[in-house]
């Protein structure tokens, strides 16, 4: 069995072609993308993603794996053959289909024998049936056998590997009994769940799991603001929710807005191909609408205290995180870069760190100071806003935050941060779904024979 991915170098394509060949399975990466397949050949990722650099080692090792930028060497090669380019999200909200488009024409005008095709990509419901259309017209010799095969990804940035590795279930969506066979045993030595199904249901899976992911966060995020008008502490509700097994705890933190590049565009898709067809979307437009007005939150937040605290005119704000979440340098619509875009109204001094991602798009990067750690981003800045739940900020010395800073003053907006040391040292700490807590009011309520510095007027 030989296994082609085209998209190869892509980060879905990548992790399931080393992914694969992990398993002990022949895979050729193709792409067309020149200098990612270069780097790859010299053994540089072009993304940040845990445990992929010792598994890619590990194949190359073991001669399971190759890179080519030749499409068609590749497809005339294997007998299975992945589509996981891009889909990404074109300005009208559907999903452009350029990419799988121009992969299938490509398979279709060089396959010289039967294949499987398998579509990992995410693709409109009811992609298969225009895939069947585009392989026929272009199949050279027209007596050539093909199978189609829908089989979702559901892979996380920052834990790709183990999600590949350990996935909770895949899902094979065929109407050739031949091609499911094929796909069972290449994923035969995963022991999970098997959704054999339809190919039509097969696409809908993935934006079902989708949809209701966005609808957790912007469901919690929407909580969290009710919290606080409300004086209740999201984390307790939380707690108080989690027990309940048709709850759980899991993708329930509130936060800046879920961004990456999938949940959103997968949404917009969803919503724009399902209305096309006569469906109702309001719930999952009202999604996307929670989702925006984190950062109107964030600005808002920002903007009562430019007016009602005694920062200075033309104060300096450090954002701690640049990449979508942690663990990835993904910046794709990132929440940080939503709010560096809407700061750009407000006149402020912007200071940024991430542990990863170093470079931002040119029209941000004339804005922002990029600090070389969390401690030289807080220097004399009067308001720290965490925005990506890294490590490193979960085990700041805040003691040192607290002595930089010209104004003691944080914004965590992932809830990272033990809400006790903050009080205990002094900061005006606001976190997401909770109250705010002024040192006076913190010192009042504990024991800690700790002083708060005065909260500075900086002028
Ligand atoms: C998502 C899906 O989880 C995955 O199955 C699919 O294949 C691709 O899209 P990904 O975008 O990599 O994966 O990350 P995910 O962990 O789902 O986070 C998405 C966004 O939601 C991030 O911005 C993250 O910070 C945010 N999030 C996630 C929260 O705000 N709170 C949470 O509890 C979880």
């Amino acid at each position: 069995m030989k296994v082609s991915v085209i998209g190869g170098s892509g980060y879905i394509g990548l992790v399931t072609g080393i992914g694969l060949a992990s398993l002990g399975i022949s895979v050729i990466c193709a792409d067309i993308n020149i200098s990612k397949i270069q780097g790859l050949n010299e053994d540089r990722l072009p993304i940040h993603e845990e445990g992929l650099s010792p598994l890619l080692a590990k194949a190359k090792r073991k001669k399971k794996i190759v890179f080519t930028t030749s499409l068609s060497s590749a497809i005339k090669q294997s007998n299975i053959i992945f589509i996981a380019v891009g889909t990404p999200l074109s300005p009208n909200g559907e999903a452009d289909m350029s990419q799988v488009l121009s992969a299938l024409r490509t398979i279709a005008e060089h396959m010289e024998t039967p294949k499987t095709i398998v579509i990992k990509s995410t693709v409109p419901v009811g992609t298969h049936k225009l895939a069947h259309e585009i392989i026929k017209k272009h199949l050279k010799n027209k007596n050539l056998t093909y199978d189609l095969v829908s089989n979702p990804e559901f892979l996380r940035e920052g834990s790709a590997v183990k999600d590949f590795l350990s996935p909770d279930r895949i899902v094979i969506g065929s109407d050739s009994k031949k091609a499911i066979k094929r796909l069972e045993c290449l994923y035969k030595t995963f022991s999970v769940p098997k959704v054999i199904t339809d190919p039509t249901s097969a696409e809908m899976i993935k934006y079902a799991c989708n949809a209701y992911l966005a609808t957790r966060l912007s469901f919690i995020n929407e909580m969290s603001e009710i919290c606080e008008k409300m004086d209740a502490s999201i984390l307790n509700v939380i707690e108080g929710m989690k027990y309940d097994k048709r709850i759980g705890g899991h993708y329930l933190n509130p936060g800046p807005g879920f961004g990456g590049p999938c949940l959103n565009k997968d949404l917009q898709s969803l919503i724009r191909f399902s209305t096309s067809h006569g469906a109702n979307t309001e719930m999952l437009q009202s999604v996307i609408t929670r989702n925006n007005r984190q950062i109107d939150r964030i600005i808002e937040y920002i903007i009562h205290n430019l007016k009602s605290k005694s920062f200075p005119s033309n104060p300096k704000i450090t954002i701690l995180g640049l990449s979508f979440k942690a663990n990835t340098n993904d910046t794709r619509n990132s929440p940080t870069l939503k709010l560096l875009q809407s700061l750009k109204k407000i006149n402020v001094k912007i200071s940024v760190y991430d542990p990863v991602v170093k470079k931002l798009p040119d029209t941000l990067s004339t804005l922002v100071h990029h600090a070389s750690n969390p401690y030289s981003a807080v220097e004399n800045s009067s308001l720290c806003i965490l925005m990506t739940e890294w490590d490193e900020f979960k085990s700041m010395d805040l003691q040192s935050i607290y002595n930089l800073m010209a104004q003691p003053h944080i914004l965590d907006t992932r809830n990272i941060l033990s809400h006790e040391m903050a009080n205990q040292i002094g900061f005006y700490y606001k976190a997401t779904g909770c109250k705010e807590s002024t040192p006076n009011e913190i010192f009042e309520n504990s024991n800690m024979p700790v002083i708060p510095r005065s909260y500075r007027k900086v002028m």
